[in-house]
């Protein structure tokens, strides 16, 4: 027995328990190394026979080698648990979809003001289209034809992932794109149309995550409708008669709209939505904004490889829980994560 044959037989161990894949397979490998016939257990036998002077050495090496023989094996049964326990689980989950909503008792009032605007919008041929909560920056900003300096992102520049992050369902944008949790649902145009082409007629309901401090009216997170249609022959009448369209489904016959001109990155123009109309409490009778929309800006068509000579558009973004509140007579953003029953039961 020399310390080379230690060597190797440590190294085919070593490879060999490196390869195994399920509890049966770890078992006879650990047979053929360990066992009563296995390869090591033979060659510590032939520690008798080394000559008296060259024990103390070659019986230390055996030791380490017996040691990292077991280490490996130890190490390939963790190894192949986990497998077998992960195998238990069903497909791996992807971190970067949103939650399921499906709750017990009634619907949450945010979850009701979901489905109503979701109702109207599938009325007039636009699906659904879920964002993505875990979101990378070139989808946030630069895609929507917000530049890295423009000042309009430091508004949104808040939940970044740690570096180094890759969420293989939803690959980094080059590798100087970071990950964030998503600070607005304008992703979904993006997303949608890298993969279909006009005409598409899209609502996606999701959740904005922002640095915001809570007040009555502000929340760090919450939930926003994402809405674009662009097709041929897109034009600025079109979008007012389908904000038209939505805000009388959702405030009655008699409301009114106006737009007032605006700024957001990825439209051009950008306007706010204002609204009014009668019996709306403290509201009633009063111009009051609604949510940011506008014509779909040629750079973001460019960025996406749509023609914007052919093609234009329009998009909107409600925010759900400003309608729940508007619609119910809420005054404080903060109630709807409360979990308060006696909130939640009135509004059932
Ligand atoms: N994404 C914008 C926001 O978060 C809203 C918006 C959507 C504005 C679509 C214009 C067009 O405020």
């Amino acid at each position: 027995m020399s310390p080379e044959e230690l060597d190797s037989i440590l190294a085919s161990a070593k490879t060999g328990f490196f390869a195994v894949a399920s509890r049966p397979e770890w078992e006879s490998f650990k047979a053929t190394v360990l066992g009563p016939k296995g390869s090591f257990t033979a060659m510590s036998k032939g520690l008798a026979d080394v000559p008296k002077d060259q024990k103390p050495t070659i019986g230390k090496k055996l030791n380490e080698v017996k040691k990292a023989i077991e280490a490996a094996c130890d190490e390939a049964l963790r190894r192949v648990e986990a497998l077998a326990a992960l195998s238990t689980l069903g497909p791996a989950i992807d971190p970067t979809l949103p939650a399921p909503r499906e709750i017990m008792g009634s619907r949450h009032p945010i979850n009701q003001t979901y489905d109503r605007i979701v109702d109207i919008f599938k009325g007039i041929g636009f699906s659904v289209r879920l964002p993505r909560e875990l979101e990378t920056e070139w989808f946030c900003f630069d895609a929507l034809n917000s530049p890295p300096d423009h000042p309009s992102r430091d508004m949104q520049d808040t939940y970044f992932m740690p570096e180094g992050i890759v969420v293989p369902s939803s690959p980094p944008h080059g590798d100087k794109d970071r990950y964030l949790l998503g600070t607005q649902t304008s992703t979904a145009q993006i997303r949608t149309m890298l993969k279909e082409k006009p005409p598409i007629r899209i609502i996606a309901p999701g959740r904005c995550f922002r640095r915001d401090d809570a007040d009555a009216g502000h929340s760090s997170n919450f939930h926003q409708f994402e809405g674009l249609y662009v097709d041929k022959n897109v034009s600025l009448k079109d979008f007012k008669a389908c904000m038209d369209y939505f805000v009388r489904e959702l405030f009655g016959p008699n409301a009114e709209t106006r737009l007032r001109p605006s700024y957001f990155s990825f439209v051009e123009p950008g306007f706010e939505l204002d609204v009014r109309t009668a019996n709306l409490g403290k509201l009633s009778n009063r111009w009051f904004e609604i949510w940011g929309c506008g014509m779909v800006h040629p750079n973001v068509l460019k960025n996406v490889g749509i023609d914007p000579e052919i093609y234009s558009g329009y998009a909107f973004g409600p925010g759900v829980e400003r309608i729940a509140m508007i619609l119910r007579g809420v005054d404080d953003i903060r109630y709807y994560y409360q979990n308060d029953l006696r909130f939640l039961k009135q509004l059932a």
